[in-house]
């Protein structure tokens, strides 16, 4: 009885432990641990000498830990350089193993070109291993470590190798028959053999180890396989050398298979045995010369494919067979490329395109004006970036405004999926509000745009200051004129129209069905989208006499007329610096009568829900007599809020000590117009807290303003603003939304995502 007692109550501690175990198991594979160790979870007990957990012994190999720690700590913070080093580091250690095994001279152009390879392949591979890490999270652990070996085993293994071998082949002088004919003889043949080693080491690292250490342990096991796979090389050549003479082809599969069948011992039993079919495969190029086979110098390898016994069957197959396998790994690699060119993650949107656009178009008007025509191209191709949604928010596009995303925010009614926004300027005619808002934009402002077409000033007018990623512009509101914007808008509704079926469930919806919110409460009728706000900038015409405000007034009735039925904000512009006499429209009497004029004709719009109207203020009429002045005419019309900033006159503050501008962007400083860069950012936070505490201070102070209990006035944040950090600064500070524009162009298509992804990182630290 004693004894059965003992049994079980050891029993019942093992299952104790074992589920304790399952639960820490699970916690690891379905949250993935990137992020989780991230974020430092706080002590859940105070430790006293019982309840300290012990350690790891990984986590007590003194130096060895902390150098695993430090790596962990680069990955999380520069993970894309991270990446490249520890790529150039496995490649370097496997070409230098790789060499030395030859047993012939050092040659360092190998070593370049396997640097090259390792170093283009890297962010890709990180990329992709993250997405994975990222989907096929099951409940079962089992599950999700098997859909994900076989994802990478049927996507990834293929298109590196041909990747991989293609590369070698054409950086080592092939011509493109002769890559192509490397690429079909190794790629099907070393992806075979990769699945004896490569899913056992794929399901170990997704199992075990935390996101920022796979590539340490993959790269361990990839200079490991090289290293064989030369061994297996070595092998061969020494076969080859020892008959001292060049051999005919059929002859070559001789000594190769006596070198590789010493390999083939029960000892080397395992993963490892395949491969010796893929080196002879993998590692030989091909003679340019027919049937003669020779050492080449750079590779110390035969130049004539050998005839292993699966190389010879790959050869024998039906060429359909071939062919389909062709195609099929040539549809894998333009996938993959598509995803990663498309994704406004890919590195190559932050650091490579914006330089090309400088290199490319010295003057920055004509980058500003290809950049748009690619966007819009690209869209139209289906290959423009965008933002996935498994980049950051929670759930489908705009979905993710519900519960559960940190960023979401309510603005005018609508919940946003994210407070960030592109600023106007960057699509001055409203030709690529879709694309903008793909690259994740919670808000669009299309404009400025005027009632008549009109050119704006002379070029040159805008200048890059690239030391501050700054620009000075003075376009002078260059616009197509209303009715060709409002002709554009309206044929975006209507061609979503068309495409949507109606009540009776075919031939698409009316124009004014959309307009009236056919497309669901939560779908603004503006963006057309759901959690996002397309707002529409207006102004008036440069020759229109700022003294004559029924003129002024006349221009931007006519500007809402045409627009607002296809603009969820409308915007009223008195702040830019490069229209003469704009800014007096700030003064308190003239501004409160045409945002009143605007706010009413507004109020007519034929459409169900109204546009809401705002007005854009500059950040340069900042003494407390001009703010406030503004804020009661924006009391007294009737708006619903205000966009604080736009770029600047002033140049002092702008360059920081110890940055050195060439004489070319002293000049460009200098220039006329208006200045807009992260320089301005600490004016613009002062800017919107100064704004938030007026405009609040109006409305509980004021007497008969609105009503008892007046919506809160809602601020957008413009100016500088080029992080996630500032972006919650200026929320903190009382914005609803933190627009960007200057940013986009140093920053690239992925800043927007880039900027939230810093926001997640930032608001979860808090949290924890
Ligand atoms: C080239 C350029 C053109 C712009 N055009 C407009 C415009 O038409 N209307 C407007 O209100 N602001 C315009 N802006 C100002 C931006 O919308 C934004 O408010 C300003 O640049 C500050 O933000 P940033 O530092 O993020 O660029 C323009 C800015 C630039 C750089």
């Amino acid at each position: 009885m004693a004894v059965c007692f003992t049994c079980r109550t050891a029993l019942r501690r093992q299952i104790e432990g074992l589920r304790k175990l399952r639960q820490r198991r699970l916690h690891s594979t379905n949250k993935d641990s990137a992020r989780t160790s991230r974020v430092e979870r706080p002590q859940e007990q105070i430790p006293t000498p019982n309840n300290v957990p012990t350690l790891n012994f990984w986590q007590r190999l003194g130096p060895l830990t902390r150098a695993a720690q430090a790596y962990a700590r680069a990955q999380r913070k520069r993970p894309y350089v991270t990446q490249v080093c520890t790529s150039l580091f496995i490649y370097l250690c496997s070409d230098i193993s790789a060499q030395s095994m030859g047993g012939r001279d050092y040659d360092p152009t190998r070593t370049l070109r396997a640097l090259l390879i390792g170093s283009i392949s890297s962010i890709p591979s990180y990329h992709w291993f993250v997405w994975l890490s990222e989907s096929f999270n099951y409940r079962s652990r089992l599950l999700s470590l098997a859909t994900k070996v076989v994802v990478n085993q049927v996507c990834f293994t293929p298109v590196f190798n041909t990747y991989f071998f293609g590369m070698q082949a054409l950086l080592s002088g092939a011509t493109l028959a002769e890559t192509w004919e490397r690429i079909t003889k190794t790629v099907p043949v070393s992806c075979l053999n990769s699945c004896k080693l490569w899913p056992a080491v794929t399901a170990f690292s997704f199992a075990f180890l935390p996101l920022e250490y796979r590539p340490v342990f993959g790269g361990v096991i990839a200079v490991g396989w090289q290293t064989y796979l030369s061994y297996l090389n070595r092998l061969a050549e020494g076969s080859i050398a020892a008959r001292g003479e060049a051999l005919e082809e059929p002859e070559m599969a001789k000594p190769l298979s006596a070198g590789l069948a010493r390999l083939s011992s029960p000892k080397m039993a395992g993963p490892y045995l395949g491969a010796r079919r893929s080196l002879a495969a993998a590692l030989r190029p091909f003679s340019r010369s027919g049937s003669q086979l020779r050492f080449n110098n750079n590779n110390h390898v035969p130049r004539r494919p050998a005839s292993t016994s699966s190389s010879s069957s790959a050869s024998r197959a039906p060429s359909t067979a071939r062919n389909v396998l062709v195609a099929g790994l040539l549809a894998t690699v333009g996938g993959v490329a598509y995803y990663y060119a498309t994704d406004t993650r890919a590195s190559i949107h932050q650091w490579l395109v914006p330089r090309l656009l400088r290199v490319i178009f010295p003057d920055a008007e004509d980058a500003h004006h290809a950049g748009t025509a690619a966007l819009k191209t690209l869209y139209s191709l289906g290959l423009h970036p965008r933002e996935r949604p498994s980049a950051l928010e929670d759930g489908t596009d705009g979905a993710g405004a519900g519960g559960g995303n940190p960023l979401a925010v309510t603005v005018f009614g609508t919940t946003l999926a994210n407070p960030i926004g592109i600023s106007a300027g960057l699509d001055k005619d409203a030709e690529i509000p879709d694309p903008l808002f793909a690259l994740g934009a919670g808000v669009v402002e299309v404009g400025g745009c005027t009632p008549l077409p009109q050119e704006g000033n002379p070029r040159p007018r805008v200048f890059r200051i690239p030391a501050v990623d700054g620009l000075v512009n003075r376009y002078g509101l260059n616009s197509r004129g209303a009715d060709a914007m409002a002709a554009r808008l309206r044929e975006r509704l209507r061609t979503l129209a068309r495409t949507l079926s109606g009540g009776g469930g075919g031939g698409g919806l009316t124009e004014q069905e959309v307009l009236d919110g056919a497309l669901g409460e939560d779908v603004p009728v503006g963006s057309l989208r759901p959690g996002r706000l397309l707002c529409v900038q207006i102004a008036k015409n440069k020759k229109t006499d700022e003294r004559d405000l029924d003129a002024v007034i006349r221009d931007h009735v006519y500007c809402v007329q045409r627009l607002a039925p296809y603009a969820d904000v409308l915007v009223v512009n008195v702040s830019s610096p490069n229209t003469p006499g704009l800014r007096d429209l700030q003064a308190a009497e003239p501004l409160a009568r045409l945002l009143g004029a605007v706010v009413d004709e507004a109020k007519k719009t034929p459409r169900k829900v109204k546009p809401r109207v705002m007005v854009k203020v500059s950040p340069d009429e900042d003494d407390d007599t001009q703010m406030e002045g503004v804020v009661r005419a924006v009391w007294t019309s009737g708006v619903d809020g205000v966009i604080v900033g736009n770029t600047t006159k002033r140049r002092t503050g702008l360059v920081k000590e110890g940055v050195r501008l060439t004489a070319k962007e002293q000049k460009a400083l200098l220039e006329e117009g208006g200045f807009s860069g992260p320089a301005m950012f600490e004016r613009t936070l002062s800017l919107v807290g100064r704004y938030r505490k007026m405009l609040d201070r109006y409305s509980l102070g004021t007497p008969g303003v609105d009503d008892a209990f007046p919506p809160q006035k809602v601020i957008f944040a413009t100016g500088g603003i080029t992080t996630g950090e500032q972006a919650l600064k200026v929320l903190n500070a009382g914005a609803s939304v933190a627009m960007v524009y200057t940013g986009l162009v140093y920053g690239g298509s992925g800043t927007i995502t880039r900027i939230k992804k810093e926001m997640k990182e930032k608001l979860a630290i808090k949290e924890s």
